[in-house]
């Protein structure tokens, strides 16, 4: 099984996936998580990326494809697995479809996450990410037993810099130029499902369920 989750931000993706990886043992590639967690390592890399995501701009193309290449080399992720939130432009589509092709692969699926921005606002400024493992919460839909504490590791949770307004309608306007059109690209392949995300957790885990079954 290899999977994309596509979808603008705060659509769900990562909240999704977290199920999805457990549920079909994947292996999980977010870019984003990537980024962070090389910051927090200190690397340059890291570093580099921080500056783009913290003002809600897009990683370079190049960078991007780089660590989504090594990744896909690593043993565990060319059996099966779930990219989250990569490709975010044709560019990298296109690249990916490289590397598959290298790998003698291609996608079983690619699911898009569908939310309207009013929802996304809100799920923003309410998320809360767990520190240590990346697990993530809302405080409103998602709320941890205890407050700031992460129900699966006991890490601290803390506010996403790019969750704060200015940055989230930043990302929106990119979401609509540069990744929205990653839909028409793999349109016409049979692979692309549209989610309704504007549901409970459980029902749009319920859906995408269904797709996957549909699709394989
Ligand atoms: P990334 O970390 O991928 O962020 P994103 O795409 O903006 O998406 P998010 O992680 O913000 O949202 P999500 O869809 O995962 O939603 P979640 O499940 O958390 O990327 C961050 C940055 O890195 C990018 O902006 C960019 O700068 C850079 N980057 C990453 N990949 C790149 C690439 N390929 N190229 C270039 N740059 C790249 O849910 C959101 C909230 O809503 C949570 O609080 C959750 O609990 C809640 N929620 C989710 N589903 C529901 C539901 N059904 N009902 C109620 N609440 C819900
Ligand atoms: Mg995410």
């Amino acid at each position: 099984m290899k999977i994309l989750v596509m979808g603008p931000p705060g659509a769900g993706k990562g909240s999704q996936s977290q199920k999805l990886i457990q549920d079909y043992d994947l292996s999980h590639i977010s870019t984003g998580e990537m980024f962070r967690k090389s910051y927090e390592r200190g690397e340059d890399l890291g570093k580099k990326a921080m500056a783009f995501i913290n003002e809600g701009n897009l990683v370079s193309d190049k960078i991007t494809n780089e660590i989504v290449r090594k990744r896909l080399m690593k043993p565990d992720a060319s059996r099966c697995f779930l990219l989250d939130g990569y490709p975010r432009t044709v560019t990298q589509a296109k690249a990916l479809d490289v590397m598959l092709s290298e790998m003698n692969s291609k996608l079983t699926a690619v699911i898009n996450i569908v939310v309207d921005t009013d929802i996304i606002l809100e799920r923003m400024v309410g998320r809360r990410v767990c520190k240590a493992c990346g697990h993530t919460y809302h405080l409103k839909f998602k709320p941890p037993q205890k407050q700031d504490v992460c129900d699966q590791c006991g890490g601290e949770l803390y506010q996403r810099k790019d969750d704060q307004i200015d940055s989230v309608r930043n990302r929106l306007s990119i979401y609509e130029s540069k990744t929205k059109p990653i839909i028409d690209y793999y349109k016409g392949r049979g692979v692309l499902v549209n989610i309704n995300g504007m549901q409970s957790f459980d029902a749009v885990y319920r859906d995408i369920k269904k797709a996957l079954r549909d699709l394989t």
